[in-house]
């Protein structure tokens, strides 16, 4: 068992590079199954979910290799393979980009039940709708979901019933090399989306109006080779951010977007830091105390859904009560539990959390319920007073690039230590 061990109380300090988007690389690297030839993508983060896909597409027949620091080149040309491996797609959650891009290129894909973080339901009925549009037929049978296509995808439209940023790219992905035009509406506009548009047209696709909730694909024939560059993790970005804030200090993230990073910094801005903007950086000042503020969770532009337990911990710190209403998922909550356990004062009701900020949180043994529910954890210790052992913490790296080398650059001290599995204790209620 692996653990990080958070000694807190120190303010974060200096400049981190950002990595690569984790939820834009995710989505490419299945889609690179559409290529007929090699592509090289730059800037692809270090990060357990991406080292499953590559396996994934490995075992399939790809050929995936590294070719600089954070560039890796795809060949899919010879895969014939449309099942991937059960019990690694049902690992994560981007598996289910597998589909589209096996049904855009074969006509044909059978690919588990997707896994990832626990939120409560996370149906993939609109991603189902999306291929079942373009003309597939869509089961799910013992866990797998299968989905074949006779006659190659014809275009259609599609409008989603939830502005899913999972269906639109995978609605994306399987439209691309159909016949004629695929109009998507109510489509989402978060930054991966317009990545993944720019990474497909880059290889030959004919997408238009990512970023915009009418996205337009035009049908080619194939695809071929290129090259392309990921976009910054703006999610990553915002958690060191708020690091920066709960602890009191001041950190730059550098190679990032700050267009992307408005909806996370306008909060951080009433809650009292100061932001400053540079080309590729964003600098936060955090004040001696943080001030309180409300968040809600909506697809981009809103506040992202995925910076919902790391601004927690800011509210948990600051001077007054605010309230998170969370707006994407039925159960995000579940790390408040978590906090309790460092003394923070948090009430959660449905999907609305009260938290009454406090002088100071303790560390305390926590666990990582999910990837950023982990980061969360992990901020929560750097700003307490004293030891903070985070357990479960694969949930972290499978999203986060050397998180402790980056915290570690910033003051931190965070040592990750392996520690003996220790029997389960027999527990009443
Ligand atoms: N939804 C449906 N039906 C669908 C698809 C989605 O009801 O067919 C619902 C979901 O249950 C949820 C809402 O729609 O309530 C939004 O889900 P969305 O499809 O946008 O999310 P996702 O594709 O499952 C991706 C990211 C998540 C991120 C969300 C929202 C990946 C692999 N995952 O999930 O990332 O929270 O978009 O931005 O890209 C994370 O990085 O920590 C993470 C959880």
């Amino acid at each position: 068992m692996t653990q990080y061990v958070v000694h807190g109380g120190r303010p974060l300090h200096g400049s981190v590079n950002i990595s690569g988007a984790k939820n834009a690389a995710v989505a490419i690297i299945p889609a690179t199954l559409l290529v007929e030839g090699k592509c090289r993508v730059e800037n692809i983060p270090d990060i357990s979910d991406v080292h499953d896909l590559m396996n994934i597409l490995t075992t399939m027949g790809a050929q995936v290799r590294r070719v600089g620091a954070t560039t890796w080149e795809f060949d899919c040309t010879h895969v014939r393979q449309t099942r991937a491996p059960f019990d690694e797609a049902r690992k994560i959650r981007a598996s289910y980009y597998l589909i589209g891009a096996l049904l855009g290129r074969y006509g044909k894909a059978e690919v588990a039940m997707p896994g990832g973080c626990d939120f409560g339901s996370r149906p993939i009925d609109q991603h189902i709708k999306g291929w079942e549009a373009l003309g597939a037929e869509v089961e799910i049978i013992g866990g797998e979901v299968l989905a074949h296509s006779d006659a190659r995808l014809k275009g259609s439209g599609v409008y989603l019933d939830i502005e899913s940023v999972g269906a639109t790219m995978n609605t994306m992905i399987a439209a691309v090399l159909a016949e004629g035009t695929t109009v998507i509406e109510n489509a989402a506009k978060e930054p991966h989306v317009v990545d993944l548009a720019n990474f497909l047209n880059s290889m030959g696709a004919r997408v238009s109006g990512a970023g915009t909730d009418v996205i337009k694909v035009r049908g080619v024939n194939r695809l071929q080779g290129g090259f392309y560059s990921i976009i910054p993790d703006q999610i990553e970005a915002g958690t060191y951010l708020m690091a920066a804030a709960a602890t009191g200090g001041s950190v730059t993230v550098t190679n990032v977007i700050p267009k992307h990073l408005d909806c996370i910094t306008v909060k951080l801005r009433e809650m009292g830091c100061r932001i400053t903007e540079l080309d590729d950086a964003v600098r936060v000042d955090a004040p001696a105390k943080l001030r309180r503020t409300n968040v809600k969770t909506m697809p981009y532009p809103g506040f992202p859904t995925d910076m919902q337990p790391q601004i927690a911990v800011c509210m948990a710190l600051a001077k007054g009560t605010s309230i998170i209403t969370e707006g994407v998922y039925d159960n995000r909550f579940r790390y408040v539990a978590e906090l309790h356990r460092m003394g923070a004062r948090a009430q959660v009701d449905g999907k609305v959390c009260v938290i009454e900020g406090m002088d100071g949180l303790a560390g305390a043994p926590v666990k990582a319920c999910d990837l950023r529910a982990g980061a969360a954890m992990v901020i929560a210790g750097l700003a307490a007073q004293g030891t903070t052992v985070v357990e479960e913490i694969h949930h972290i790296e499978r999203g986060y690039e050397n998180i402790i080398e980056k915290l570690r650059g910033l003051g931190a001290d965070i040592p990750r230590i392996d520690v003996p599995e220790t029997a389960p204790v027999n527990a009443a209620g």
